[in-house]
């Protein structure tokens, strides 16, 4: 059996504690995967005086792959946000969030199955701000027709490939002419252009958007959103099937990709072991997945099922961290996990 050589980023706060579950759950499971640690965030600044080290960017590159926990950003100190950069530096510019409802965890809503699609490399999250003079800055949005029609492209390919109907595009192109009017006439473009007759295309103004989402999300299929707005919504539609502690994510490039939760660094609950290391796992899971689809590697995808099914078990029974309404620890719901393997 091939063993996939991952580079393992523990990451900041509740970081360390989801991984180290998360980890323990696939080594029970038999996925073949061989860690790599290095490290990104405070952490990296504490041990090797920068945020984002080469050595963790050259370790990415080498083995194409990584599983990530949060990185805390200081706020409003000189520190560029270290997913940014990293996003940014190996141009993993697709962001996927599958949010869905999960087996025992009953929301206000039902049947939520979608997918947020977030351009991961431009846009207002360029990070050029300047100080104009005294009491005056600006921040400038980046957005160009490449990376526009890219994620575009990605978007409906995503959709095809998945069996999914609807890509609806949120923006603000009424205010943002250029840069979200860019933004909308590429995904147009790449719809009516490039052979995706099979996939509706819908477009909606971002503020009434959320609107629609809050008042039926089941609605919606896969959404695609320009930096900044993705952001935002993706926790949003986190709190449609349960939190934070449910949303795995991936950023996938050209040539690199990089699986990692939705949730930050949760410095409230960090240290005290109770966070919920699902959505790391579920990462995990999209990360298996990648490897079966992109290396062929049937064997991944058989542990990924085995593991989805674990966890879908043990929520079905009750067995659920706090943020759920549970009572089970960070390693507790690892245990739980593993004993359904
Ligand atoms: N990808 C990343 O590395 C990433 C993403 C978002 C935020 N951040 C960073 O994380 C730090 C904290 O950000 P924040 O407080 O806005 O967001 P957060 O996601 O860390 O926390 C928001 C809330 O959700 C809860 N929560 C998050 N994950 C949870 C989990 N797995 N189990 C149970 N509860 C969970 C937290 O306790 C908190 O109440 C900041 O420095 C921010 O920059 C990093």
């Amino acid at each position: 059996m091939t063993t996939h050589q991952i580079v393992l980023i523990p990451g900041d706060g509740i970081g360390p504690e989801v991984a180290s579950a998360t980890t323990r759950v696939l080594e029970e499971a038999g996925a073949p995967l061989e860690w790599f640690e290095q490290h990104a965030g405070v952490a990296a600044l504490e041990s090797q005086g920068e945020v984002l080290p080469v050595q963790t960017l050259d370790a990415i590159r080498e083995r194409g792959l990584a599983l990530k926990g949060p990185c805390t950003t200081p706020v409003g100190k000189g520190f560029t946000s270290v997913n940014v950069q990293l996003r940014k530096r190996l141009d993993l510019y697709a962001a996927v969030r599958p949010v869905r409802n999960l087996p025992g965890v009953p929301t206000r809503y039902e049947g939520v199955d979608l997918v947020v699609i977030r351009e991961n490399t431009e846009g207002l999250y360029s990070g050029i701000e300047n100080e104009i003079t005294d009491g005056v800055v600006t921040s400038l949005k980046v957005a160009t027709e490449k990376a526009s029609t890219r994620i575009a492209r990605w978007a409906f390919q995503y959709a095809r490939e998945r069996g999914r109907k609807k890509v609806t595009v949120m923006h603000k192109a009424n205010i943002m002419k250029l840069t979200d009017g860019m933004f909308i006439r590429c995904a147009r473009d790449v719809h009516a252009n490039e052979g995706f007759d099979d996939i509706e295309h819908e477009e909606l103004i971002i503020d009434a958007g959320c609107m629609k989402l809050v008042q039926d999300p089941t609605r919606f299929d896969v959404l695609l959103l320009e930096n900044l707005y993705g952001d935002v919504l993706s926790d949003l539609c986190a709190g449609f099937v349960g939190g934070l502690g449910v949303i795995p994510g991936a950023n996938i490039g050209g040539e690199y990709a990089v699986f990692e939760a939705v949730h930050g660094s949760a410095p409230d609950i960090a240290g005290k072991g109770v966070a919920n290391p699902l959505a790391l796992l579920m990462s995990a899971v999209m990360l298996l997945n990648h490897i079966a689809d992109t290396r062929r590697d049937e064997s991944c995808r058989d542990v990924a099922g085995r593991i989805r099914e674990a966890y879908n078990r043990a929520l079905s029974e009750g067995q659920k961290t706090r943020d759920l309404g549970g009572a089970l620890d960070t390693e507790a719901f690892a245990s739980a996990v593993i004993a359904r393997l």
